[in-house]
């Protein structure tokens, strides 16, 4: 890497406006081998990550994200969780040895850290290049559609995206809760312990958002997590994984 990886890592923002020009299948490469040089749980590299450059399926899945950077962007990825490939292995014998075990929810847990941690070290190899990226969680918004535009088999979920590119703006970093809330030592510190390091930080956030230049508002954090989690989202997610037999334990 050019920089110090700490630099880059310490200097993210997420990347919303993204300026008209692909990234170079150079870039995409080198973007994709730094994803895969990430540690994944037993080897089983438990993802596969699809760069969608048909601007018809970018155009619907932009339409189900409801956000415009998933169709104008440099370049965009989305990865997925991926237990088709190891299940496919296997003679008709030993998949049924398999079921249970790819159906469980610790492999579902084993997929999902696995493009977690591929994704992240994308982010990083991009932000890097000098690129900009955002994630897309807001891809889940209709995980059935999102399967069948990529085609995905059985076993293979989508998890969320990645819009990277060259930034065509440069928003203001966002502050992070304070390292007391997070890292505790020996044992986790009470709720009472993290409050009045989390009302420091609401404050902190508070100012941020009535100085913020571009959609400024009224807010903090603890507001802003009641809020989320009052109203539940996405509730088809467990009946489609399910159905893609993934997180499936009989009872
Ligand atoms: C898994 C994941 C999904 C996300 N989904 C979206 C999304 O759908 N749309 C969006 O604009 N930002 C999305 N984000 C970006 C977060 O909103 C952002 O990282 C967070 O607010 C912190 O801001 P920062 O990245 O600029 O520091 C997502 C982030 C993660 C890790």
């Amino acid at each position: 890497m050019s920089h110090s990886a700490i630099q880059t890592i310490m200097n993210h923002r997420s990347i919303r406006k993204f300026k008209d020009k692909k990234l170079t299948e150079e870039q995409i490469q080198t973007i994709v081998e730094a994803a895969q040089m990430a540690s994944t749980s037993s080897y089983v590299m438990a993802y596969t990550i699809i760069g969608v450059t048909d601007e018809r399926i970018k155009e619907k899945l932009a339409a189900i994200s409801g956000q415009t950077y998933v169709q104008n962007n440099g370049h965009l990825f989305v990865f997925c969780g991926d237990l088709h490939r190891t299940e496919q292995l296997g003679s008709q014998e030993d998949r049924e040895q398999m079921q249970q075990s790819l159906a469980s929810p610790e492999q579902f847990i084993v997929m999902t850290v696995d493009a977690a941690l591929a994704s992240q070290n994308a982010a990083i190899a991009a932000e890097d290049l000098g690129l900009g990226i955002c994630y897309l969680g807001s891809l889940r918004n209709d995980v059935y559609q999102v399967s069948e535009l990529l085609q995905l088999p059985e076993r293979v979920v989508p998890l969320f995206g990645m819009a990277v590119g060259y930034p065509d703006h440069e928003p203001e970093q966002k502050p992070r809760l304070p390292i007391d809330v997070i890292y505790h030592e020996n044992h986790y510190q009470p709720f009472e312990h993290q409050l009045p390091f989390i009302k420091d930080f609401d404050k902190k956030l508070h100012s941020y958002y009535e100085k913020r230049k571009q959609n400024n508002r009224n807010d903090n954090w603890s507001k802003q997590m009641i809020r989320k989690f009052s109203t539940p989202t996405r509730m088809d997610v467990g009946t489609f994984l399910h159905e893609k037999n993934i997180n499936n334990q009989a009872d």
